[in-house]
C-alpha cells in the first residue's frame, strides 16, 4: 500500500502566516506542520509515500525533507500541483505512482494522537473499495459529515449549513485503484474543486465503503488561525506527539 500526504493549496485562511511560506511548513509546537501527517502514515507501516505540493515554495519541501532519510525512509516521492484546484486533483496527480495499488491519503494539514495501523491493516484485508475515518465534533458545518445507519455511512455532505449527525469525515482517506476512474468522472464543485467528498460519495453509491471511529484526538490545524494554535497546544499536552 502506497501513501500519499497532500499538500497543495494556497492557506488564504492563515494570511498573512501564508503569504511568504506554504501552510504545511507552519510550525506545530516545535515541528513543521507537514511532520505530523508524514509520521502518520510511517507509524502505520507505509515505507513509500509521495508528497503533493504547490504553490511558491514547494522547493522548501525538499530542502526540508530531502529524501526522508530522517524519518527513516529509502527515498520521498514529489510532485507539484498547479493551482488549487481540490483535494480529488491533487490526488490525480499521484495515479502513475500509485500504479494500481491501493493508496493511503493523508490531509498535510491533519494531526492525530494516536495510530492509524489498525484500520490500514482492515484496509488491507478489503477486497474493493475505500474507508474513511469519522469522529465526532463541535463543529460539523466545517467539514465533511457523515450521514449514519448504524455503522454504516449512507452519504457525505460537505460542509452542510444544517448537519445530520454531529461527526466529522477527517482527512485520511483509503483507496482502491478504481479512484483515478471516479476523480475522472468528477466535475468542479462551486468553489471550482474537484472535492474528495463526490469521490467518497460514488464510493457509498457503489456500495464499497467502510467507515471506522477515529481513536483519540484529531485536528485539521489549517483550517483557521485558532485550530493552529490549538493543535500546538494539543501536540504539547499530550506529551511530544506521533514523532519517533
Ligand atoms: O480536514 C478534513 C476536511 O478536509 C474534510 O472533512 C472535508 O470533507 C474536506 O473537504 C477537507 O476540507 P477543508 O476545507 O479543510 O480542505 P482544505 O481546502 O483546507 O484542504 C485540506 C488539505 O488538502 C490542505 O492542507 C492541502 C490539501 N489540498 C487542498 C486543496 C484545496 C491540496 O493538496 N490541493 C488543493 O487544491
Amino acid at each position: 500500500m502506497k501513501g500519499i500526504v497532500l499538500a497543495g493549496g494556497l492557506g488564504t485562511r492563515l494570511l498573512p502566516l501564508t503569504k511568504i511560506t506554504n501552510k504545511h511548513l507552519l510550525p506545530i509546537f516545535d515541528k513543521p506542520m507537514i511532520y505530523y501527517p508524514l509520521q502518520t502514515l510511517i507509524n502505520a507501516g507505509i515505507e513509500d509515500i509521495m508528497i503533493v505540493t504547490g504553490g511558491n515554495n514547494a522547493g522548501d519541501f525538499l530542502r526540508l525533507l530531502g529524501n526522508g532519510k530522517q524519518f527513516g525512509l529509502k527515498d520521498i516521492n514529489y510532485t507539484y500541483q498547479e493551482g488549487e484546484g481540490g483535494i480529488a486533483e491533487a490526488l490525480d496527480l499521484a495515479k502513475n505512482f500509485a500504479d494500481g495499488e491501493k493508496t493511503i491519503i493523508i490531509l498535510g494539514d491533519n494531526i492525530i494522537e494516536k495510530n492509524i495501523t489498525k484500520e490500514k491493516e482492515e484496509f488491507e484485508k478489503q477486497e474493493e473499495g475505500a474507508k474513511i475515518l469519522i469522529k465526532k465534533v463541535s463543529n460539523p458545518s466545517s467539514f465533511g459529515v457523515p450521514e449514519l445507519d448504524g455503522e454504516k455511512v449512507t452519504g457525505i455532505e460537505e460542509k452542510p449549513k444544517h448537519p445530520k449527525t454531529d461527526c466529522a469525515v477527517i482527512g485520511i482517506y483509503m483507496y482502491d485503484s478504481h479512484v483515478f476512474d471516479i476523480i475522472s468522472t468528477l466535475e468542479r464543485s462551486e468553489r471550482g474543486e474537484l472535492e474528495i467528498t463526490d469521490v467518497n460519495n460514488a464510493y457509498i453509491k457503489n456500495e464499497t465503503m467502510t467507515c471506522s471511529v477515529l481513536d483519540g484526538w484529531w485536528i485539521d490545524a489549517g483550517s483557521s488561525p485558532e485550530n493552529l494554535a490549538e493543535a500546538t497546544q494539543l501536540v504539547i499536552k499530550s506529551g511530544a506527539n506521533n514523532l519517533t
